[in-house]
């Protein structure tokens, strides 16, 4: 499909009491459409083959375009062996999980052979975010790109880029993924670590069998250019560097931030990034590069993905220039970077910030050990949100919210830890057992939520990306240590907070968000790195329904799977 692909179809308009008939002019919102073919396909990097999950064939997927108000459709007709489903990260979908896509929680998987139709409309958000499959471990190689313009006429809060790219990390592994998995589910342990990170689906010239897989961008001298960068990766937190270039961050998560210029960046699974970038040095070649961020002993892939950013002319025999990633534990410089985002905050793009919280969650992020007779040492690693370890169940959750069926879940989530304990002091090693159940936390229409998530030195502190479905929301504060319910919310930043869909907890530390619940269905909260996910670090929200007209949940669609 040609960039800008879908098909702008005429629509009838409502103005004033008059039915006009508009054909797609460029002030007015369009539908895009979209077919996205879920197919096998054999591709090899590192020297290694194996087939692959995709969309369309393609490894990055297609990306979507679209631009502020239009509507898009995107018919997925499932041709792989597994049962899956595609979620729109960072997407509203206001009244409308029913397009949000994680598996069992807003929709039952697409079967072998079947299709789904994702219809939504993208309303109050423009920038970059991503998609990806939301079951089994599918998305390390089923991802792409959303683009989202600004409505016709209505330019960047920052300078026009001449050109922009998209670059999206992701993991490589050299076997079977969804094998792996299986094999540490088994064991009860984590599976065996990525081979390989990419850039745009390639690994670049520091791995063997890559001459092909390296990826370039062309640069002019003297123009500027937007970076839409994302993090696919299943489980690594990210830094990232040009050399010899400076990178000035615009944007993160789809909401324009105050701009601020850094040598590097980090971004966490899940989240999204737009620097702009001046080609205004000596004409060469110079290496991207991205790197993990681990700050505790935790065995990561530490290797290091490269792409080239090319001035026009230079040959290809330049060596290019390696940038000075920061070290790959270095706290203090994830700390001092989030601390820099900030909400643009102005007439047209204000950050509204709830003032008054209705509801005060807190939540321990924790990993522990369960009985297992049958693993390696008799237990299985696990997490949990509150002690509560989420079991996933067999029908999905908005399907059972909306039609009232009962014995799905409960609606009992603990607001705050059965037990508090001092969460980030010495290691915890004993009593490492949670409770499992589906349990989801009820939230009244129109309330206003905030919530803390602490981590906690349950087996290890870890700094987690925690993601909200179907809500922005600001990240008022965040600390090292416990959080302290007198003296940190004196600290909180109700001016300009950040305003993202994926929140980095600080290792050992907390994170404090709030968000108004105007958003009625079943949304999945989940940390963003797969690893924990899998284990049963997530839970669901139940938005109600408000009283008004538009203030429930929609019919859902015809097409929709059943389980
Ligand atoms: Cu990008 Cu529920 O995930």
């Amino acid at each position: 499909m040609a960039r800008h692909g879908g098909f702008c179809l005429s629509f009838f308009f409502l103005i004033l009491g008059f039915v006009g008939f508009f054909s797609c002019t460029p002030a007015e919102a369009a539908i895009k459409k979209y077919q996205f073919d879920v197919q096998v396909k054999n591709i090899s990097r590192l020297c290694h083959a194996k087939p692959i999950v995709t969309v369309n064939g393609m490894f990055p997927g297609p990306t979507i375009y679209a631009r502020e108000g239009d509507s898009v459709l995107v018919n997925v007709t499932n041709h792989a062996q597994y049962n899956m489903s595609i979620h729109w990260h960072g997407l509203k979908q206001f009244r409308n999980g029913w397009a949000d896509g994680p598996a069992y929680i807003t929709q039952c998987p697409i079967q072998t052979g079947q299709s789904y139709t994702y219809t939504f409309n993208i309303t109050g958000q423009r920038g970059t975010l991503w998609w990806h499959a939301h079951i089994l471990w599918l998305r390390a190689t089923v991802y792409g790109a959303i683009v989202i313009m600004p409505k016709e006429g209505t330019p960047f809060p920052f300078p026009q880029p001449y050109r922009e790219t998209n670059l999206i990390f992701g993991e490589w592994w050299n076997n079977d993924v969804e094998e792996i998995v299986k094999q540490g589910n088994q064991m009860g342990l984590p599976p065996n670590m990525s081979d390989a990170h990419t850039i745009n689906g390639k690994p670049g010239p520091m791995f063997p069998c890559s001459e092909k897989h390296t990826f370039a961008m062309e640069v002019e001298q003297g123009k500027t250019y937007l970076l839409r960068i994302i993090n696919a990766a299943l489980n690594d937190e990210l830094f990232f560097a040009i050399a010899g270039h400076n990178l000035t961050v615009v944007e993160i998560d789809a909401v324009y931030i105050k701009p601020f210029t850094t040598q590097s960046i980090l971004i966490a699974p899940g989240q999204t990034t737009n620097v702009l970038i001046q080609a205004n040095q000596r004409p060469g070649r110079y290496f991207m590069a991205t790197r993990t961020f681990m700050d505790v002993p935790i065995p990561v892939d530490n290797k290091t993905a490269t792409a080239i950013l090319q001035y026009k002319g230079i040959p290809n025999t330049v060596v290019p220039l390696f940038p000075s990633l920061p070290a790959p534990n270095d706290s203090n410089l994830a700390l001092s970077y989030n601390s820099k985002l900030k909400s643009l905050n102005t007439p047209n793009f204000p950050a509204n910030v709830p003032l008054n919280v209705d509801r005060h969650l807190f939540y321990t992020i924790g990993l522990g050990q369960n009985a297992c007779p049958t693993c390696l040492n008799g237990t299985r690693l696990t997490a949990s949100l509150n002690n509560v370890t989420f079991v996933m169940p067999q029908t999905a959750l908005l399907q059972a919210h909306y039609f009232n069926k009962k014995g799905v879940f409960t609606l009992d989530f603990p607001d705050r830890p059965p037990t508090p304990f001092n969460y980030t002091g010495t290691p915890l090693t004993a009593n490492l057992r949670t409770s499992l159940g589906t349990r989801l936390s009820k939230i009244t229409f129109n309330s206003t939520v905030e919530l803390v998530l602490q981590d906690t030195n349950l087996l290890s502190v870890e700094s987690h990306p925690f993601h909200l479905h179907g809500y922005n929301f600001f990240v008022v504060g965040t600390g090292v240590g416990n959080f302290d319910p007198v003296k940190d919310p004196a600290k909180f930043n109700l001016v300009d907070p950040p305003e993202r869909n994926t929140v980095g907890v600080p290792t050992g530390g907390w994170a404090a968000i709030r968000f108004r619940a105007d958003n009625p269905g079943v949304w999945f909260m989940h940390c963003h790195l797969e690893l924990h996910t899998g284990w049963g670090l997530k839970m669901a929200f139940v938005v109600e329904d408000g009283k008004g007209p538009n203030q429930s949940v929609l019919p859902p669609p015809k097409d929709l799977p059943t389980c």
